[in-house]
Parts: structure tokens; C-alpha cells; sequence
């Protein structure tokens, strides 16, 4: 069965979303098969953003994910990564629609509460990297 890595991002966590986001990967059918609250370290939030080390937004991304508690999960299902990638909504707040977890709770394009694994590669690194 499919997998991928989902991250509720520290203002998810500070604002009280988890339940709410939770809840919506749950009434969905797709299983949380690992979840864990913690405080990563910068070196592996920098790996996990790797792809974005030479853009100018870099640095204010690792710190924003380094200021506070995460929930990391491992989510299981059939087209589950596409699907999750559906329900997270765009990157953009401008473009992010209403009934995605971004449209609904988010109107920043750095503090946007969730990341999700864009491809079946994402999904294996990202997993590896958080649940070694
Ligand atoms: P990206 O992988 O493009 O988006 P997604 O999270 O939808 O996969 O970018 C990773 C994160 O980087 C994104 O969630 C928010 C942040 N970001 C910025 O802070 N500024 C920017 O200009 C971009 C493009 C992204
Ligand atoms: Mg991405």
C-alpha cells in the first residue's frame, strides 16, 4: 500500500490544527500508521528541504519549522500521496482553495500549517529521513 509523509508544521501545532487535520486524513480512510510530536534538529530539516537549499526563502523556512513542536506521520492508502497533495491544497494562499487544509487556515505562503510528499521518491526519502 502506498505511503507518504505527512508534517503538521509548528503554527499547525501552536494553533490547535492537529485535531482538525487529523481528523480530516481519518474521515478521508487513509491510516496513520506512525505519528510522532517532536522538535527536529536543524540538520534534518535543512535535508528535508534540500531540493530548495539555493532559493532566497531557505533560510526563513528551516527557521520557521525549527521554531516549535512538528507532528511528523507516516499516511497509508491507495493514490495517497496525490490525494493528500488534493486535501493539503496549493502553495500559494492566493490560489489555495476553500475546503483544502491550506484554503481553509492558511493565508501565508511560509506559514501554510502542512507539507506533504509531492512524488512516490519524496514520499520514500522523507519517511526514511524522519522514521530512521
Ligand atoms: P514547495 O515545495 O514549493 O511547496 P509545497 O510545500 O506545496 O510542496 O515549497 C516548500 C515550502 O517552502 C512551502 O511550503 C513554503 C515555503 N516557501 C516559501 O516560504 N516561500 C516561497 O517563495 C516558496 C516557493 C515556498
Ligand atoms: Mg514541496
Amino acid at each position: 500500500m502506498e505511503k507518504t509523509f505527512i508534517m503538521i508544521k509548528p503554527d499547525g501545532v501552536r494553533r490547535g490544527l492537529m485535531g482538525e487535520i487529523i481528523g480530516r486524513i481519518e474521515r478521508k480512510g487513509f491510516k496513520i500508521t506512525k505519528a510522532k510530536l517532536v522538535k527536529p534538529n536543524k540538520e534534518l530539516v535543512e535535508e528535508h528541504y534540500i531540493e530548495h537549499r539555493e532559493k532566497p526563502f531557505f533560510n526563513e523556512l528551516v527557521d520557521y519549522i525549527l521554531d516549535g513542536l512538528v507532528m511528523a506521520m507516516e499516511v497509508e492508502g491507495e493514490n495517497v500521496i496525490e490525494i493528500m497533495r488534493l486535501m493539503i491544497g496549493h502553495r500559494d494562499p492566493k490560489v489555495a482553495l476553500p475546503g483544502t487544509i491550506r484554503g481553509d487556515f492558511a493565508h501565508s505562503l511560509t506559514e501554510n500549517i502542512i507539507h506533504g510528499s509531492d512524488s512516490p521518491e519524496s514520499a520514500e526519502r522523507e519517511l526514511s529521513l524522519w522514521f530512521k
